[in-house]
């Protein structure tokens, strides 16, 4: 395990926690995208859940709630994100959750001898993880047979960023994703990532993918806030719905956001 490059990340993520959840609430895209990948988690019983990288706890808290009888069990490597989220988890008095400190890499050493029916990630954590294949087939090993693994990334080919960049003449930024290393989203703070396209994922795990789905196609990215506010909201409703008719399709693989859908055979 790469202790220095998860020591950076949890720093990054430890600043980044001060304004998170302010900021999300503001941004009624990242909600609906969210709310999309819950309902995907939501079509399957389960009653062993582990997410990874649950940052405030939106999802690890509303899981906890909504499916008392499920036991969560959540991994940040952000110190601040889990004092966030053990605020939350003792404050709604959820005795189902814990969440503690850690990556994939630490997952049995945290929780030993669990096993889940449901691991789940949602925005990003995995396109910082030190080696994805390894990342991956440590989920595979921890996931009970049937289970799924319901996986997000930031997808490499954003073919729709790419063109609203060269447009804006930013010429570098375009590319960007392409490259070995991503640097985040924010232009002023680094954060050593990496995009993966719908191949790569798939290559980096021997479980079969049951599904997956792009995000923000046509409908622009959660980051194009000036857009968003020109657009009038007909419109943005129209790309939504167009996107959630190609996402499943191969145009789907070009969007901002992927989703996978893994599943262990029973
Ligand atoms: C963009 S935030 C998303 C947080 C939350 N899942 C959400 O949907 O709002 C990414 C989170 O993943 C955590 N993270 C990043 N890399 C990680 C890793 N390798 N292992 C565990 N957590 C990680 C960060 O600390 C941060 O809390």
């Amino acid at each position: 395990m790469n202790s220095k490059y998860y020591n950076q990340i949890g720093d990054y993520y430890d600043k980044d926690a001060v304004d998170f959840e302010h900021r999300y609430w503001k941004n009624d895209t990242l909600q609906r995208i969210r709310q999309s990948f819950r309902e995907h988690v939501r079509q399957y019983k389960f009653t062993r859940v582990l997410e990874i990288g649950f940052g405030p706890g939106f999802d690890l808290v509303h899981f906890a709630q909504t499916f008392p009888e499920a036991s969560i069990r959540g991994l940040d490597i952000s110190a601040e994100m889990v004092r966030i989220t053990n605020e939350k988890i003792l404050d709604f008095n959820l005795s189902n959750a814990i969440s503690k400190q850690g990556s994939v890499e630490d997952i049995e050493s945290q929780f030993p001898g669990e096993r889940y029916d449901m691991i789940y990630v949602f925005f990003g954590a995995l396109n910082t993880v030190d080696d994805l294949s390894n990342s991956m087939a440590e989920l595979e090993r921890l996931l009970l047979p049937g289970g799924n693994l319901v996986l997000t990334f930031v997808n490499k080919w954003y073919v729709g960023g790419i063109l609203i960049e060269l447009l804006k003449g930013r010429f570098r930024s375009a590319f960007d994703r392409l490259k070995k290393v991503w640097g985040g989203y924010s232009s002023s703070k680094f954060l050593a990532s990496k995009c993966y396209s719908s191949k790569e994922v798939k290559l980096s795990t021997t479980l079969k993918c049951k599904e997956q789905r792009g995000y923000s196609i046509f409908f622009p990215a959660w980051y194009y806030g000036g857009i968003h506010r020109r657009l009038p909201n007909k419109i943005r409703l129209f790309l939504w719905f167009i996107d959630s008719k190609i996402s499943r399709t191969k145009l789907g693989t070009l969007g901002e956001y992927m989703l996978y859908d893994f599943q262990k055979k029973s």
